[in-house]
């Protein structure tokens, strides 16, 4: 995993190569959940596109995905479960949803990939939105008892598992910035979501251990990189150190230490968050930096923005900084539990800057590795282009490019490139040269 004498970037054997995905972002035909009825009201999602169809794997296009997948070498895919398939109505379990899945997953061991399953990425059934979803305590039980049922029906094709995705992300656009179902406003709401998903996250963590002593289990989370705009004036570091607080620190802690820190309340232990992730999941995308702003009370006397000037994704999402990576990954490290990146991506509709990001970040991962972190394995963010949430299909991430109308795939340029890296089991100096000349002769600085 050191830089070879001839200068490429190598790395350890047994890594895992692979993508992540989300159920309700590719399946099509949705179930009854409060994404599905929300997509519905014109206007909520971008061009109100909705994800009747997506990429059609409940239909059977996934084999299609796959293949590509495995061509290019992957041997790792995240994937989730859509609760609202498997319980549609509450206690009530489908056979037919579980049934499906159980032929998605035989069909990634069959090609030699191996399945990690998140429980919940983002969406609900409606039954239980109904009952007040994640604001509601008893969601916690609710997702323990879903958590052991789909453990019981799947656990001899996966051991592998994620609890949740991005708990700070979800509270944070459905109940703070009301961007996402259920669209509130609402500070503590967002705490108590988060505080919730934690404790649940904990629940389902001790639940799968005792039905597969052996599994893995974490979740995923999403961290960013603040940095004070400028970096001299203390008023911008507080702010960066507080929106770190705010975002990264809530969720980053509580599942080593067991301790909820809600702001402004008292902290709370909770035995069962302590020591519950057997690694640690990163979700990177971007940077902000941080200005303190008088005249915003409201976002706690902090702005966050885009550094001017910077290298960007698609207009709108943000800064490509790779060194973030770097600089999260090492901050993992200090747990000393083995790291998988369970996503990194971009907005790249034409799939002009995806090789280089590609390229980017594995070398900012290659660089942690020699520093000795323990990164094992990297899910890009995704496999092939899908319903992006209130984007709809107006951003696109995947390494295979599908045409919406009529659901045809085209492996991109990118992917090409994946599927040469996982090969060699390197990056190498002809790769840097030609995505990121200006890596050649240093790991990323
Ligand atoms: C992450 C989400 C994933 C996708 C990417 C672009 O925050 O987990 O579903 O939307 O962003």
């Amino acid at each position: 995993m050191t830089l070879t004498e001839n200068g490429s970037l190598r790395f350890p054997e047994g890594f895992l190569w692979g993508a992540a995905t989300a159920a309700h972002q590719v399946e099509g035909q949705p179930a009854d959940s409060d994404w599905w009825a929300w997509e519905q009201i014109p206007g909520k999602t971008r061009d109100s596109a909705t994800a009747e169809r997506a990429c059609e794997w409940w239909a059977g296009r996934y084999v299609e995905d796959l293949d590509l997948a495995k061509a290019m070498g992957h041997n790792a895919l995240r994937l989730s479960v859509d609760w609202a398939r498997i319980e549609p109505r509450e206690g009530q379990w489908d056979q037919t949803a579980i049934a499906r899945y159980r032929e998605i997953l035989g069909a990634l061991r069959q090609r030699g990939i191996e399945p990690m399953v998140t429980l919940f990425h983002f969406v609900s059934p409606s039954w239980l939105a109904q009952k007040g979803g994640w604001l509601n305590e008893s969601t916690v039980r609710l997702f323990e008892r879903f958590t052991t049922h789909v453990v019981d029906a799947l656990g001899d094709l996966v051991d592998f598992w994620c609890t949740i995705n991005e708990p700070n992300v979800y509270g944070t656009y459905s109940y703070l910035l009301g961007a996402w179902p259920p669209e509130r406003h609402d500070l503590l709401s967002t705490f108590r979501v988060i505080r919730h998903q934690l404790v649940a996250h904990a629940m389902a963590y001790r639940a799968i251990h005792r039905l597969q002593p052996r599994a893995r289990v974490g979740l995923a989370q999403h961290l960013r990189v603040f940095d004070p705009y400028r970096p001299r004036c203390a008023f911008d570091r507080w702010g960066a150190w507080l929106q770190d607080l705010l975002f990264n620190e809530l969720v980053l802690s509580p599942p080593v230490d067991g301790v909820l820190r809600p702001p402004l309340a008292m902290n709370v232990k909770v035995p069962e968050l302590v020591d519950s992730q057997d690694y640690v999941g990163l979700n990177y995308y971007s940077r902000d930096m941080v200005t303190f702003d008088a005249r915003q009370p409201g976002m706690l006397f902090t702005r966050r923005f885009a550094k001017p000037g910077a290298e960007f994704s698609m207009d709108g999402w943000g800064e490509v900084y790779p060194q973030g990576m770097y600089r999260l990954l090492k901050r993992l490290g200090a747990y000393g539990k083995p790291i998988y990146v369970t996503e990194t991506g971009i907005p790249d509709n034409d799939d002009s800057k995806r090789s280089r990001f590609l390229v980017t970040h594995l070398a900012a991962i290659h660089r942690a590795l020699t520093d000795g972190v323990p990164v094992r394995g990297l899910y890009f963010w995704s496999l092939v282009d899908n319903f992006e949430w209130k984007e709809s299909y107006t951003a696109r991430f995947g390494l295979i490019g599908l045409d919406v109308e009529t659901g045809k795939r085209t492996l991109h340029d990118s992917g090409q490139l994946y599927g040469e890296i996982i090969r060699g089991g390197e990056l190498t100096v002809n790769m840097l040269e030609r995505h990121a000349p200006e890596l050649i002769g240093k790991a990323v600085a």
